[in-house]
């Protein structure tokens, strides 16, 4: 007997310090973020940073009154984007953990579109019913849940039938040089010679934010290192996506190649 209630005590204080340690561990990745959300702006002048947004926009091809989960949604880079190109008539429930990148998100986005910015921690259970959003964006994100193939498995359950999720994610092999080397590739070919002058002052103001960006990417590599964190190869995402009830999944690369990219239909009902 003694002995029995020994047990469910060591047994009890197991499960106690396990909480304990998915508290510290949301904490942690709270507080990472919080940091990250201060210079996270920065990003978004990057050409392929905005080519990922505009592949992830293509692939969602979205059509007026649409509903949209973003699901990380960050500092709202996606949600400026989309009112950039002119789609406002999109309903958007925007996710995320971190409050800072949510109050960027409202300051910047809230008077362009119809966006709800909620925090949720995408590793617990959403309020929203099954069914209920014709698209889905989750940019960037899914290397950071503990359990991805949950979190896709809650993505197919949230779209309504025939509707599309929109994945992206760094690649194992990601490297930030290859990155600013395509941008200023891109940004010599793209853009006059008078334009390329004003926009450089833009980028010479955004120097030390994108420094300290670069700075905590090697914080995130540590993360993957340690296992907290995880990228996948690209044969991975596609058995990732294979075992949910797709009925078309197509992955390629983004971002100057520095990412996965993959897109997939829910099956209809057969009538
Ligand atoms: C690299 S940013 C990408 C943001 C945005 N999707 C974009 O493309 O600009 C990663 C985002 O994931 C969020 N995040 C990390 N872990 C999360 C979690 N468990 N639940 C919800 N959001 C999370 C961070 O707060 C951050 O805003």
């Amino acid at each position: 007997m003694g002995e029995d209630f020994g047990l469910e005590k060591r047994a009890a204080g197991r499960s106690l310090s396990a909480f304990q340690d998915e508290d510290h561990s949301s904490a942690r990745n709270d507080l990472f973020w919080n940091i990250y959300a201060r210079c996270y702006d920065s990003i978004y002048h990057l050409i392929p940073y905005r080519q990922l947004l505009w592949d992830c926009l293509e692939a969602l091809d979205l059509k007026p009154g649409m509903k949209l989960l973003d699901a990380g949604c960050g500092s709202g880079n996606f949600e400026l984007f989309m009112a950039e190109k002119g789609i406002t008539d999109v309903v958007i429930e925007a996710v995320d953990l971190s409050r800072v990148m949510l109050a960027k998100a409202k300051n910047k986005c809230e008077n362009l579109l119809t966006v709800n910015f909620t925090k949720h921690d995408l590793n617990k259970a959403f309020n929203f019913k099954s069914n209920s959003f014709d698209r889905i964006v989750c940019n960037n994100v899914l290397y950071t849940v503990s359990n991805p193939e949950t979190l896709l498995q809650t993505f197919h359950d949230l779209l309504k039938p025939g509707g599309r999720m929109v994945v992206s994610d760094p690649l194992p092999s990601f490297k930030k040089a290859i990155l600013f080397k395509d941008h200023l590739k891109r940004f010599k070919n793209i853009h006059s010679l008078n334009d390329r002058l004003s926009k450089a002052g833009k980028t010479i103001i955004m120097a030390p934010a994108l420094t300290t960006v670069s700075v905590l990417n090697v914080v995130i590599d540590y993360k993957v290192k340690k296992k907290e964190y995880k990228h996948f190869h690209e044969n991975e995402v596609n058995n990732l996506f294979g075992n949910l009830n797709y009925q078309e999944v197509e992955t390629g690369k983004s971002c100057a190649d520095q990412n996965w990219l993959a897109r997939g239909v829910k099956k209809r009902r057969i009538q």
